[in-house]
């Protein structure tokens, strides 16, 4: 396995497997989803939570539906490795439609994926999140698409960050820069509290940017095919 498997998907393309990545939720998962009010985000979790085990599964050498799947805190999701199994870092993020999923054996990951699309509020929102250097950058974007673009850049760069460390919002995105340059492909990032995370752009489809951090120095990202494996389903 290379560093970082990256998978992406879209739930259009889940959504003929629904039944078989169901059933491979377990019950607590089931509570969960039965408890999300809105239908978008009930389908969103189903299909996407049984992909990520119908995924793991062939890392993990445990059936989907018996991984354990729990979270270390803040939200995030963890396999836990049972007797006979593989440990693995994964982690998952969805943007209208689109779902990606990060794996990786060795080191904590985090993935994030957005949909380029109108930010009417960039700037507003790069004032409280984003670091001064970052804000700059983009109020020096005269072009609103571009101004766009390059936001959601840098939004990508902080959450796979966040997700990769694990620790959500209480990392404080403001204080840490992800602007490396122009026509960047990642870069380096040292935390206050002495980790490094290597954050790297892949953009792999076309009207999306996606992010893929990983803890420690610069690694290889590969992007794995899902059609195979959903056909098998
Ligand atoms: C919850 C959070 C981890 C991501 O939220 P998001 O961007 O709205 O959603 P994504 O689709 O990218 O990721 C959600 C998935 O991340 C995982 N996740 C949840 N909490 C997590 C955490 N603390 N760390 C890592 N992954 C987490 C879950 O698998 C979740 O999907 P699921 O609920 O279907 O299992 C967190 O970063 C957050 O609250 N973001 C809010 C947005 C924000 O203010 N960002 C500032 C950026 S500068």
């Amino acid at each position: 396995m290379a560093d970082v498997d990256l998978w992406v998907v879209q739930l259009s393309a889940l959504q003929p497997r629904s039944r078989a990545l169901t059933a491979v939720l377990s019950p607590r998962e089931r509570d969960r989803a039965a408890g999300l009010k809105s239908a978008a985000r009930h389908t969103e979790f189903t299909l996407t939570r049984g992909f990520v085990r119908t995924v793991l599964c062939g890392y993990v050498g445990a059936p989907a539906a018996e991984l354990e799947l729990s979270d270390a805190g803040q939200g995030k999701p963890v396999q836990v490795p049972t007797p006979g199994t593989v440990a693995i870092a994964f982690n998952v993020s969805h943007s209208k439609g689109a779902v990606a999923l990060a794996i990786c054996r060795s080191r904590a990951v985090g993935v994030d994926i957005e949909r380029i699309r109108p930010m009417p509020n960039a700037l507003a929102m790069a004032a409280q999140y984003f670091a001064a250097d970052e804000h700059r950058r983009l109020a020096e974007q005269l072009e609103p698409t571009d101004r766009d673009a390059l936001f959601l850049r840098f939004w990508t760069r902080k959450e796979a960050l966040m997700k990769a460390h694990g620790g959500g919002l209480t990392l404080g995105t403001g204080a840490i820069c992800v602007d490396f340059g122009p026509a960047p492909v990642g870069g380096i990032v040292r935390l206050i509290e002495g980790r490094t995370f290597a954050v790297t752009d892949c953009d792999v489809v076309p009207d999306c940017h996606v992010c893929v951090a990983a803890e420690g120095p610069a690694v290889s990202v590969t992007l794995r095919e899902a059609s195979g494996l959903l056909d098998r389903l």
